[in-house]
């Protein structure tokens, strides 16, 4: 995957002086999610999609969307999908939990992570932190 473009296209699509780092990472992370997650994940969640929209995911308790239906693995998991949590499964979700029925993703390229986090938490605006303990 080539990044250049991707990030030149970030920095390019808003009024860049007003540009903080943070909202170069967001846009860029938006596109990279458009193209490696968005086929299966929905942002919202009124858009019918394959896999647990994943608006609020950052904080969230896996497998704990309302009426999605999970695989055992994951719905049993009792994890928390913090950052930590959700690179490793960016980088290596079958191998993270196997059982789960999402489909091998393997992005190992820590500022693609970086990139694609950032866009997560920023479409998480709700306060997880009662669902995650
Ligand atoms: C081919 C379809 C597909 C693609 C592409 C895909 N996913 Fe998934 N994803 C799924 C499915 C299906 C599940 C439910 C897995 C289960 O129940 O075991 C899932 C589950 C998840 C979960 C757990 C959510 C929860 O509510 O516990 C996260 C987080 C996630 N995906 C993130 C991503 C990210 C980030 C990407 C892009 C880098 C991505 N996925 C790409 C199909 C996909």
């Amino acid at each position: 995957m080539r990044l250049a473009p991707i990030i030149a296209a970030a920095l390019m699509a808003g009024p860049a002086a007003a540009d903080t780092f943070e909202e170069v990472k967001i846009t860029a992370g938006q596109t990279l999610f458009e193209t490696e997650c968005r086929r299966c994940h929905a942002t919202d969640a009124e858009d019918p999609s394959y896999g647990p929209p994943l608006e609020n995911v950052v904080g969230r308790a896996a497998g704990s969307y309302p009426d999605y239906d999970y695989s055992i693995a994951l719905e049993a998991s009792g994890i928390v999908w913090t950052p930590a949590a959700l690179r490793a499964w960016m980088e290596d979700n079958a191998g993270f939990m196997p059982g789960t029925k999402m489909r091998h993703v393997g992005i190992s390229d820590r500022t693609v992570q970086d990139f694609i986090l950032a866009y997560l938490s920023h479409i998480s605006p709700q306060d997880n932190a009662e669902i995650s303990d």
